[in-house]
């Protein structure tokens, strides 16, 4: 299988390039600087010169905060460059993988006792951001085409490299005996690493459709940055203060825990979000 990764610098981007390397898979790799998929004319031409199999599309507007005042440019990147993406796929009958957000559910307290073991795949989507809302918009351009297409939603990335949870404790951390982090919102981390393997499992069993793809247990952000703590060996206490305490402009769902169930059943084993943590950790020194 030839492979076309898009946003190829971003911590998920790498983690493809990595494994595709490891694994000794042809792929070629866009950069943002690239391959721009908000140019229709470029993702056309691109899938002309490297005639892909699959496109797995890590290209996203991420900043969550930013996206309040940027409405144009999360919807132009998230849902007008996926649609560039799924048009050339349709034309030139290559798969697609597409990857989503938690941030597509409300979140709220009341679809945590619907749900007590994550949000199905089926679950209605009612997101409260407009990062949420552009990637949901990205989804229905997706689920509306005819091309052969994965979605995979993933919540609290975190991988070796970029910016995430795990790197932004370690950095702050490192500097100061106590951090106050959240205790309010619930979920459970997906690493880059498993992701991008179960992403490609399910792909090598010509899977289609959404899956969820994170880690085991359910946990609150304070819980994360303890274990983080531990695992690095680092003396910092964690003051655990509620949402209130730390105010945002931008309202961030709750509940962001996503079922696994649908993995379990295609066969995939879950990884614990600690023993992931651990591996992190490991790969993050070695990578270092
Ligand atoms: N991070 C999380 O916690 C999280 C949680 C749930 C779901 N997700 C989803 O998981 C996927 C991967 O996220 P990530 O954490 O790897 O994001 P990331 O590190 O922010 O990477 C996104 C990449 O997309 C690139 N990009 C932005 N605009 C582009 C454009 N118009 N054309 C091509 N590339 C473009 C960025 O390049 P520049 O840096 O040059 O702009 C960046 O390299 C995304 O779909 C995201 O929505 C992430």
């Amino acid at each position: 299988m030839n492979y076309l990764i898009t946003g190829a610098n971003g911590q998920l981007g790498e983690e493809w390039c990595r494994y595709l390397n490891e694994i000794d898979a042809e792929f070629t790799s866009r950069s943002s600087s690239e391959l721009d998929i908000t140019d229709r004319a470029l993702v056309f031409e691109t899938a002309d010169k490297y005639r892909p199999d699959v496109i797995i599309n890590c290209a996203a507007y991420t900043n969550v905060d930013q996206a309040e005042t940027e409405l144009e440019k999360a919807f132009l990147i998230n849902r007008d460059g996926v649609k560039n993406l799924v048009e050339c796929c349709e034309e030139k009958e290559i798969k697609l993988v597409h990857y989503s957000t938690d941030y597509v559910f409300s979140g709220s307290g009341k679809d945590s006792k619907t749900y007590p073991n994550g949000y199905p795949e089926n679950a209605k989507t009612d997101p409260v951001n407009v990062y949420g809302k552009s990637k949901r918009a990205g989804e229905e351009v997706v689920e509306a085409s005819t091309i052969h297409w994965l979605l995979i939603r993933v919540s609290w990335l975190c991988g070796p490299k970029g910016s995430n949870f795990v790197n932004t404790m370690l950095r702050i951390g490192s500097g100061q005996g106590t951090v106050r982090v959240v205790e309010d919102q619930y979920g459970s981390p997906a690493y880059t690493f498993d992701v991008v393997e179960k992403t490609n499992e399910l792909l090598r069993s010509d899977k289609s459709g959404i899956f969820h793809i994170t880690s085991s247990g359910k946990i609150n952000w304070a819980d994360f940055a303890d274990e983080i703590f531990r695992q690095s060996g680092m003396d910092v206490k964690v003051e655990r203060i509620s949402s209130a305490e730390f105010p945002s402009k931008t309202v961030r769902p709750v509940f962001s825990l996503l079922s696994t169930k649908k993995i379990e059943d295609a066969g995939l084993k879950i990884l614990g979000w600690k023993e992931g943590l651990g591996e992190l950790i490991r790969k993050r020194n070695k990578r270092l």
